[in-house]
């Protein structure tokens, strides 16, 4: 079986994803513009996060012809490639929306299922946090650690909620079940980016259910390689059951904090 350049991968996705955050920020300086709604009222696509999946599509299709994709706005395309593909035009949306400078473009390239290159970019501050498996995790040209908190009295974890109003009232028990057991809470809106954080050590930990894979296939690649334990509950793989990251110092506590809260349960 060839094998593939996961480097060859890793440039091809930091290449596009530069190019996609500077279409991005372009477009908010011209305004936001119409604003639709997809699963719910709350959660919105706008005209940019269509227009840069398009441009990336494209710039993935020119450079690497063949590779399957898979996208937020448009979903699935391209099959039996052993490459595919994972992109959020523009995780944290709802922030893009408001102005406020707290979203990403993530891209991450797959191999046969498991994610080898994962890219995050923020648009506004120019920050590009890139790994490889195997190879660790870097913003810029900065080589990343995840932080050594080993108490979860001292930990500030990150989470997000969902668009669906019930899911968000099952959110809200656990977050008040968990809140006074740890440092404090950020919710900063986009999960990629909650994820990079944690690979530096800017928050913790973070967990979310319900995330689609464009929300954290990227950012869970570049936490791992930082030194982050990257699982669902109770011996289950990540995905839209749960996804929580956090140092090898307090990930049994706050996963079994999680297991007793039920954060994996709910609608
Ligand atoms: C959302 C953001 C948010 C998270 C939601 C995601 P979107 O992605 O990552 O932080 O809490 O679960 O859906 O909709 O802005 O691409």
């Amino acid at each position: 079986m060839d094998t593939i350049d996961v480097e060859n991968l890793l440039d091809v996705a930091v290449r596009v994803a530069g190019e996609a955050a500077r279409l991005a920020v372009r477009m908010r300086a011209e305004g936001v513009g119409e604003v639709d709604t997809k699963s719910t009222e709350t959660d919105v696509v706008t005209a940019a996060d269509r227009a840069v999946e398009t441009l990336v599509v494209s710039l993935l299709s020119e450079a690497r012809p063949g590779d399957a994709v898979l996208a937020e706005e448009s979903g699935a395309s391209g099959t039996g490639s052993r490459v595919r593909w994972i992109l959020d035009p523009i995780d944290g949306t709802v922030n893009y929306v408001y102005g406020l400078p707290q979203y990403a473009v993530s891209l991450a390239a797959e191999v046969d299922g498991e994610v080898v290159a994962g890219v995050v970019v923020n648009p506004v501050t120019g920050e590009q946090w890139s790994a490889a498996a195997g190879r660790g995790a870097y913003r810029g040209a900065r080589r990343l650690r995840c932080s050594r908190v080993t108490q979860l009295s001292q930990t500030l974890v990150a989470t997000g909620f969902g668009y669906d109003a019930r899911r968000r009232a099952h959110q809200a028990k656990v977050l008040a079940g968990l809140l006074p057991r740890v440092r404090d809470v950020r919710r900063l809106g986009a999960a990629s980016l909650d994820l990079c954080f944690a690979a530096e050590g800017r928050v913790d930990a973070y967990f979310e259910k319900g995330l689609s894979p464009w929300d954290w296939a990227a950012g869970a690649l570049i936490a791992r390689e930082a030194g982050l334990l990257v699982t669902g509950l109770a011996g289950r793989a990540p995905g839209d059951g749960l996804v929580v990251a956090a140092p090898p110092g307090v990930y049994q506590q706050l996963h079994d904090e999680l297991v007793d809260l039920d954060a994996g349960g709910g609608p």
